[in-house]
């Protein structure tokens, strides 16, 4: 097979520019959280690589854990209907909760998700997003700490796939359209 990379049009955010970003938010979740016992909450499976680099990043003891959720069929993810497919080990109450995502595309997933998890009755819940498209949002998401707002194409790379590919491309790029059309 090809070099994955050739399916990109073009790299909208490159593998120095994740790690320098990354570290700078690191910075800021160190301060905020330096007096809390933060548990990092991944979401599956975009998160991945996201989670693996911020959690290093970071210099503040922490907990990972991990969820996987799902709209009902891709056609209808505007519906705003999300399930569990993985629910957390950790129990929430009382505990800082900073859900790490790779990307905020509609806001469906994370608006959601903040609700379910605030409903377990954690001391705080706070996202952190690497990307975020605001001319896709539908639901408006209060994001804390977010890497890179980009613009509303069809991106993969770093954890965000196509049909479950591109998702170890070290940089994130816009997939050339011959791949899906
Ligand atoms: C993608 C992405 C976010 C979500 C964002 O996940 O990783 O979790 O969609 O979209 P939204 O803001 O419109 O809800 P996906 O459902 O593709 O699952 P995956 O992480 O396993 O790829
Ligand atoms: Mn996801
Ligand atoms: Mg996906």
């Amino acid at each position: 097979p090809e070099d994955i990379e050739g399916d990109l049009t073009k790299v909208l955010v490159t593998e120095e520019q994740i790690h320098d970003r990354l570290n700078e938010l690191a910075a800021q979740i160190d301060a905020d959280y330096h007096d809390k016992d933060v548990l990092l909450v991944g979401v599956l499976k975009g998160a991945v690589m996201v989670m693996a680099d911020l959690a290093r990043a970071l210099s503040i003891p922490l907990d990972m854990d991990w969820m996987a959720v799902s709209s009902y069929g891709a056609s209808t993810k505007s519906s705003g209907v999300v399930r569990i497919l993985k629910d957390l080990d950790a129990a929430l109450e009382g505990r800082h909760v900073l859900i790490v995502e790779d990307v905020i595309d509609s806001g469906v997933t994370l608006s959601w998700l903040r609700e379910n998890l605030l409903s377990r009755g954690p001391a705080s819940v706070e996202i952190c997003a690497l990307l975020r498209k605001p001319d896709a949002a539908k639901v408006e998401v209060d994001v804390k700490y977010v890497g890179f707002e980009i613009p509303n194409d069809f991106v993969v790379g770093y954890g965000l796939d196509f049909a479950e590919k591109y998702r170890n491309l070290r940089s994130v790029g816009i997939l050339a359209p011959h791949v899906y059309e």
